[in-house]
Order: C-alpha cells, then structure tokens, then sequence
C-alpha cells in the first residue's frame, strides 16, 4: 500500500472508512504504525494523558516537538499529524507559520488546528507553504472554558456546516467533527469533498478516532459515552507490576535461568 498521504487520505472519502488513532511516544506509534491506522495524529491531548492535565491548555511547542519528533521517526506507513497547541497559532499568522514548520522539519505530513471561519485565512496560509492542514471543528478543546466545560457543540448543523466549507475552501485536506450530534455530523459530512474524520461525532462521517489511551483503558476514571474501551489496560498492567513487585519480595525473581554463571 506505500505510505498513506494526504491525497491517497482524500481519495477514502466514499470508498473506505479512515481509521485514526493518537501516539505521543515510541511504544504508541509503534503499536498505532503496526496495526495499520491511516492517521496517526501525536493530539494535543499528550497533555492530558502524558502528563496529567486536566485540560490541554498546558502543553506548549516543547513537548509538542518532543512528542512529535518520536512518532514521526517511528511511523513507517501512517500519516503523521501534528496538533498546533494552544496558543502555538492564535497570536499571529507569523507565529503560526514557525511553528507549523517546526513540526514539518521534524517529519509530519501535516498539522491539525482547531477552529472554523476564524482559522480560514491562516489555513489557506499554511497551505499555500506547503503544510497541509487538518481542520477541527464542533467541540474544540481549547475552547473549553468558553464554552463552561467539555460540551456538546455543533447543534446548529447550518452553522457547523459554514466553518467545515470555510476550510475546505481554504485547502484543509480533512476535518475532525468532536462531539457534535449525529445528525449534524451527516449534513456536513454529506455536503463536503474532503473527509470528516469523528471523535464524538457518531456514524454518518468518513472515519473514526479516538485517544489511543482512552482505547486502551489506561487511564482510570476517564469514562466518555463516545469512546469504546477495548482493554482494561491500567488493571492488567497494575496486576503484571504487583505480580513483578510480589516476586521481589519473594525472592523468586530472579530464577538462575534469569541469571548470569
Ligand atoms: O488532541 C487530540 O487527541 C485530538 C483528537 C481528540 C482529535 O485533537
């Protein structure tokens, strides 16, 4: 199949499902590259599931670039894309553009910044230099204290459907819709060329992400309606830690095979 680009992305719309997942380290890309996902986005999410914030307002370009750095020398076969974090684009078009490029020198194939109609300008820019660029609209994280938390967007399809073709026209390759009702992700997802990639979003879009944590079940006590859990993967892996820690105090680790003559 080659590596996925933004033009063979853009030919799913129609034909297949997109899958996508998020990676921020060796182990996640690997396992993301591995099963063959479409998209590897390194989210901005990283700082709610690396390093434990509560929101992603904390995390910068510094560990953006680190995260970022990893996953793009790891995936061999995904398009990799790098999430523009909170105030890395916002305070002007010239900022934006530096840091956009960082993350190109450093390997992705493209960037992903949230926002409608207020982005255009700036996408179009990005574009026209040779950065391709993933819109983000409905439920946009780093809006969430406007908003008055993480809540449901996006119910006035009219208005949604406005900012998915301000980017399009503005050269977006794609678009994630987060958390907006069904319904609303069909009617724009049925109204524009390039695909719709969902978070939240129900079925009627082109593909399907979710946070390779949130997958994975690796972070206790985070529980959204639209993530399905496919592991336990923080009780398993609690369970393996107090099996290795009880064979320590056992003695039982190490057994002479496990050791040198
Ligand atoms: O940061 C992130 O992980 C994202 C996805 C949820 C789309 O933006």
């Amino acid at each position: 199949m080659g590596r996925m680009t933004v033009k063979k992305l853009v030919g799913l719309k129609g034909k297949r499902p997109i899958t996508a997942i998020t990676a921020y380290d060796y182990t996640s890309a690997l396992l993301a590259d591995a099963v063959g996902f479409d998209v590897v986005l390194v989210g901005d999410s990283a700082a709610m599931v690396i390093h434990g914030y509560e929101s992603t307002l904390p995390i910068g370009m510094e560990e953006m670039l680190m995260h970022v750095r990893v996953v793009a020398r790891t995936v061999k076969n995904a398009l990799v894309v790098a999430d523009m974090p909170f105030m890395s684009y916002q305070p002007s078009m010239e900022r934006a553009i530096e840091n956009a490029g960082k993350f190109m020198k450093l390997g992705a194939a493209a960037v992903k910044v949230e926002g409608g109609r207020e982005v255009a300008e700036l996408v179009s820019r990005l574009v026209s230099y040779g950065i391709p660029v993933m819109g983000h609209i409905g439920m946009n994280p780093q809006k969430f204290n406007v908003y008055g938390g993480f809540k449901l967007q996006g119910r006035d399809k009219e208005e949604l459907l406005k900012d998915a073709l301000a980017l399009q026209d503005a050269g977006a390759f794609a678009i994630v819709l987060e958390k907006v009702p069904s319904e609303s992700a069909r009617y724009v997802t049925e109204r524009i060329r390039i695909p719709t990639i969902g978070i939240g979003a129900g079925p009627h879009v082109d593909g399907q992400i979710l946070v390779f944590h949130d997958v994975l079940g690796l972070i206790p006590g985070m529980e959204f309606r639209f993530v399905r859990k496919y592991l336990n993967g923080f009780e398993i892996m609690k369970e393996a830690l107090e099996r290795f820690k009880g064979d320590i105090l056992s003695r039982s680790f190490p057994s002479p095979e496990e050791s040198y003559e």
